[in-house]
């Protein structure tokens, strides 16, 4: 009986499938370099350990977690980053081992009533902060040790627990502002200091510390929103065309102090009109349509 020639043509192109997905099982897919290695692991246990011989490892370069030896227990490799998947039963060698000053957890920071899986995650074993021998504060060894695996030149070490004392350093500063007579205004001031910075706001060209005896200007300040920052805030209330100026958040502790400036524009409604700033005539449409609609409710 005669083959169709559809089913002639169909055998080579099955071969090639087949070979295609033998090639495919036999590489590792493509991705972050750790699930490479993870496929890589594989393929290699499935052969079994050879006879180590060191001279043949390749190098690991570039690995900011430290290193690890593989799973045959021989040649060096990258240990797992924080935040990296890992295996939570030491046994296993899929996913890699988490550096020094790290371990395996299974993270709880999913949303599980969603039904995600929780997954084994390198994590930190400390969360103290500390001061780096190149005078930068590291919010817990696992950083400090990733930017000396990045630079291995610096020979960057622990100078001592907890952060380096510092002169203050504004972490985010008041922001110029403009706005209309009558209406409030707030700066913030956002500062990283240790010890323990305080702040303090003037104006230019005005000699006292704000809010001085004037109800309109309050002053409030409190830790955070990070470690070992404290943040300030003024606000100025009902303003009038005298409060324009230039107001200086002050940061000082025993080792320094910054500033930082930011203007106050004071525009009254006249002047307002004629800048014919779109989003305040929108505004001003907005309070139109308001009053209209309190004035007529049947007016639909
Ligand atoms: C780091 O240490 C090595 C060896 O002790 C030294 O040759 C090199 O100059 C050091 N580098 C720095 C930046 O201090
Ligand atoms: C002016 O102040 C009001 C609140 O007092 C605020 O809603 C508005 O966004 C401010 N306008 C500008 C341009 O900052
Ligand atoms: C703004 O200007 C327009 C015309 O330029 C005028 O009709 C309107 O009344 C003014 N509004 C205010 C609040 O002064």
């Amino acid at each position: 009986m005669p083959r169709s020639p559809a089913a002639t043509s169909a055998l080579p192109l099955l071969l090639l499938l087949v070979r295609a997905l033998a090639l495919a099982s036999a590489r590792p897919p493509p991705g972050p370099d750790y699930l490479r290695r993870s496929w890589l692991r594989l393929l290699v246990e499935g052969e079994g350990c050879a006879p180590c011989r060191l001279e043949e490892c390749a190098a690991p370069r570039g690995c900011l977690a430290g290193r690890v030896r593989d799973a045959c227990g021989c040649c060096w490799e990258c240990a797992n980053l924080e935040g990296q998947l890992c295996d939570l039963d030491p046994s296993a060698h899929f996913y890699g081992r988490c550096g020094e000053q790290l371990e395996c957890r299974l993270d709880a920071g999913g949303d599980l009533s969603r039904g995600e899986v929780p997954e084994p995650l390198c994590a930190c074993r400390s969360q103290r902060p500390l001061c780096g021998s190149d005078g930068r504060t590291y919010a817990q060894i696992c950083r400090l040790q990733e930017a000396a695996g990045a630079q291995p030149d610096a020979n960057l070490t622990v100078a001592h627990p907890g952060p380096c004392e510092s002169e203050p350093q504004i972490v985010s500063q008041p922001h110029d502002v403009w706005n209309v007579t009558g209406q409030d205004v707030i700066f913030g001031c956002e500062v990283f200091a240790y010890p323990m910075a305080s702040i303090e706001w003037r104006k230019d060209g005005m000699d006292i510390q704000l809010p001085g005896d004037d109800p309109h200007i309050s002053v409030q300040f409190r830790g955070g929103p990070q470690r070992f920052q404290v943040t300030g805030w003024l606000q100025i209330q009902a303003l009038r065309p005298s409060d324009e100026g230039t107001y200086r958040c002050f940061a000082r502790n025993a080792l320094g102090q910054v500033e930082a400036p930011a203007s106050l524009t004071v525009l009254t409604p006249d002047q307002l009109n004629s800048t014919g700033i779109p989003q305040l005539w929108s505004l001003n449409v907005l309070r139109e349509e308001e009053t209209e609609s309190q004035e007529g409710e049947d007016y639909y």
